[in-house]
């Protein structure tokens, strides 16, 4: 079945492509990029005047939540949101029960998301037993069984002797290391270390958490020749250290999620447990210099950690309440807050959800560009189009988002996996 994508704005950043192009797929690939297409036989044309057409999205970090946690979210809704916010390959992180540790587990996942059909599911192993940072997980058995990284996401192995071997054997097996950069030690609280947990009498994570954990990963990275990427970074800090360890050369990246360039810790006091993730938010300064830092490639790109939790959890004091947030829906409208307030540009937009993610993740050349012949994964996106974020729109079984029930700029029109349509807006 062939697809005519007609009439859109391309943004291929992997070919330097920008400009008013048609995009044809056959046999779910691109087949062809050009003026004035016309449609073969049976083709079904799809009308992209207004719209951007780019490679479809990349997500380093969401959370699936199946198994074990299938009342939050499972394969099948996960795809869903995912989809609907532009991705078809998504990476989901091991906080599983069981834990992701196990290659049985990776299988399963890999299985079920190809009968969803949804999306291409690359599975994050555990890096230790049950996440529980004393015991190493099989990296070589995961890899084989589809693993593509390893990550104790939700918390961090505190064993520096283990951690050093974790990052030799990853270096030797080749899988990537995915660090939830927090020192436990430093971060017992809630939300962050600063005037709003001083307001509310509550002991706050320190950004110092964030740093030493940083620091030790790039270096140890530096010592094994480990490739790591930092999740979720949210502290100016961070920055500096990022900037220090690619001057020497490190084989490190990293990330930022939709929330910490959006929010502050002042959200806290307006909404509550809704606003608790961990890492925390921060202050407009930390958020300003991860802007700063996306724009200019010190950050490398965009991840959702896309965190569902039922309605019950989310509605417990902040003290009890676990700590996410919804990622997938809100990931496009943030980079278009960014882009319309002239913080980043549209080439960038598409990089940091798109090009970037797919070459971090190196085993999937194919992914993030719009070359003749590659796999047809595109997103189609309308910049301008506002929607309203609720239960009519939401295909998530979760709904825990600060930006809940609020209209949101910026949409995706059309999501395409393998030359296949697998969302269209309000269909
Ligand atoms: C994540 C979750 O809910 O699994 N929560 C979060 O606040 N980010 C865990 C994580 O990403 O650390
Ligand atoms: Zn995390
Ligand atoms: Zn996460």
């Amino acid at each position: 079945m062939a697809l005519l994508i007609k009439g859109g704005y391309l943004v291929d950043p992997s070919r330097n492509l920008e400009g008013l192009f048609d995009l044809l797929v056959e046999n779910g690939k691109v087949s062809k990029v050009g003026r004035n297409l016309k449609p073969p036989p049976g083709a079904e044309i799809l009308d992209a005047r207004g719209c951007v057409v780019a490679p479809a999205f990349v997500d380093l970090h969401a959370h699936l939540r199946d198994p074990g946690y299938t009342y939050k979210e499972d394969i099948e809704s996960g795809s869903r949101a995912a989809v609907f916010g532009g991705f078809t390959t998504v990476v989901s992180m091991p906080n599983t029960e069981p834990e992701t540790d196990d290659p049985a587990v990776v299988r399963y996942q890999i299985m079920r998301a190809a009968e969803v059909g949804l999306v291409r599911l690359l599975p994050a192993a555990a890096l230790t037993k049950g996440r529980k940072g004393r015991e190493l997980t099989e990296f070589c058995a995961l890899k084989e069984a589809g693993a593509v990284a390893l990550t104790d996401d939700g918390t961090t192995p505190t064993d520096e002797a283990l951690l050093r071997t974790a990052f030799e054997w990853a270096a030797d097996c080749g899988l990537l290391i995915m660090d939830h950069a927090e020192i436990p030690a430093l971060s017992r609280g809630h939300l962050n270390e600063g005037k709003v947990s001083a307001l509310l009498g509550l002991e706050g994570r320190s950004r110092a958490a964030e740093a030493v954990a940083v620091a030790r990963d790039g270096y140890l990275a530096q010592i094994t020749g480990a490739r790591l990427h930092v999740q979720h970074v949210t502290a100016k800090e961070t920055v500096e250290l990022l900037k220090l360890f690619k001057e020497k050369g490190v084989s490190i990246t990293a990330e930022v999620n939709p929330n910490h360039l959006l929010l502050t810790e002042e959200a806290v006091l307006k909404y509550g447990s809704l606003a608790k993730v961990n890492p925390p938010l921060r202050t407009e300064e930390d958020r300003r210099a991860l802007i700063e830092a996306l724009a200019d490639g010190t950050i490398d790109c965009v991840g959702t950690d896309h965190a569902p939790h039922a309605p019950h959890e989310k509605e417990r004091p902040l003290d009890e309440a676990p700590p996410g947030m919804l990622g997938f829906q809100v990931a496009l409208p943030a980079l278009v807050a960014l882009y319309n307030e002239g913080l980043i540009s549209l080439r960038r937009l598409v990089e940091v959800l798109s090009t970037v993610p797919a070459k971090i993740l190196g085993l999937h050349p194919e992914l993030g560009t719009l070359r003749e012949g590659t796999v047809a994964d595109v997103v189609v996106f309308d910049l301008k189009k506002e929607w309203v974020f609720d239960e009519r729109t939401n295909p998530s079984k979760s709904r825990n988002s600060p930006f809940f029930g609020r209209k949101l700029v910026g949409k995706v029109v059309y999501t395409i996996k393998e030359g296949r349509v697998v969302y269209r807006f309000g269909a």
